[in-house]
């Protein structure tokens, strides 16, 4: 069974995504991480994140890259966006993610195109969404206890920035397929927001037709 979770940055899609591969016993891959890889290794090469030359050379980022610390910054989330909008950097990541998918018994994804791109054929389709106000007091939180010095509304702009930046550009743009369910999760702690999603999933594998 394949799990597609998308949705934009701290909308809670990567717990719900961890959440769902331990309950089902099934592999999990954040393609999120990849794309702030090569972000962080334009940068570490010197490169210019928005040129597409220097972004695809950083695709052959080392492995031990994907265990740095800085990955999870809101600088390399904010290079990861950038560097995602070029068609060839897509595509040079595209068989990995492809191959996560398509594995034998199956496997989790999160990220933006997972579900519209990355694994079409996913039996299960989750949109997982939130109001920016509520993605950025998280994000805001998670800094702080990070001992990271950034404000709320800095987050909050930030974020505006990247969903503009995500939603609209030409490649493999973040919108939820025609199939997915909607989670928004607003309102809820990430237990509620879990508890929603495994009951989404649950509904949407007693819907699907027996294989
Ligand atoms: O989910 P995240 O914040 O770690 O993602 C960082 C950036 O990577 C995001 O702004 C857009 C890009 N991304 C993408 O284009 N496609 C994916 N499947 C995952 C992430």
């Amino acid at each position: 069974m394949i799990i597609a979770v998308d949705g934009p940055t701290a909308s809670g899609k990567g717990t719900i995504a961890k959440g769902l591969a331990l309950h089902f016993g099934l592999p999990h891959l954040d393609t999120g991480l990849l794309y702030r890889a090569v972000g962080r290794q334009v940068q570490l090469n010197g490169g210019d994140p928005d040129q597409s030359v220097d972004a695809l050379a950083a695709t052959g980022f080392a492995e031990s890259l994907l265990a740095d610390p800085e990955l999870r910054s809101e600088e390399t989330g904010g290079l990861a966006s950038r560097v995602s909008i070029h068609p060839a950097v897509r595509e040079a990541l595209y068989e990995r993610q492809r191959r996560f998918a398509m594995q034998p018994g199956g496997a989790v994804l999160d990220g933006r195109d997972i579900g519209t791109v990355i694994a079409p054929e996913a039996e299960v389709k989750l949109f997982v969404t939130a109001s920016v106000e509520a993605r950025a007091r998280r994000r805001y939180l998670e800094m702080r206890d990070l001992g990271r010095a950034v404000t709320q509304a800095e987050i909050e702009d930030d974020l505006r920035r990247r969903d503009r930046r995500d939603t609209t550009r030409a490649t493999a743009p973040l919108t939820a397929a025609a199939d997915a369910r909607v989670i928004d999760t607003s309102s809820l702690d990430r237990h509620e927001a879990f508890a929603s999603a495994l009951a989404a999933v649950e509904e949407a594998l007693d819907r699907s037709p027996p294989a």
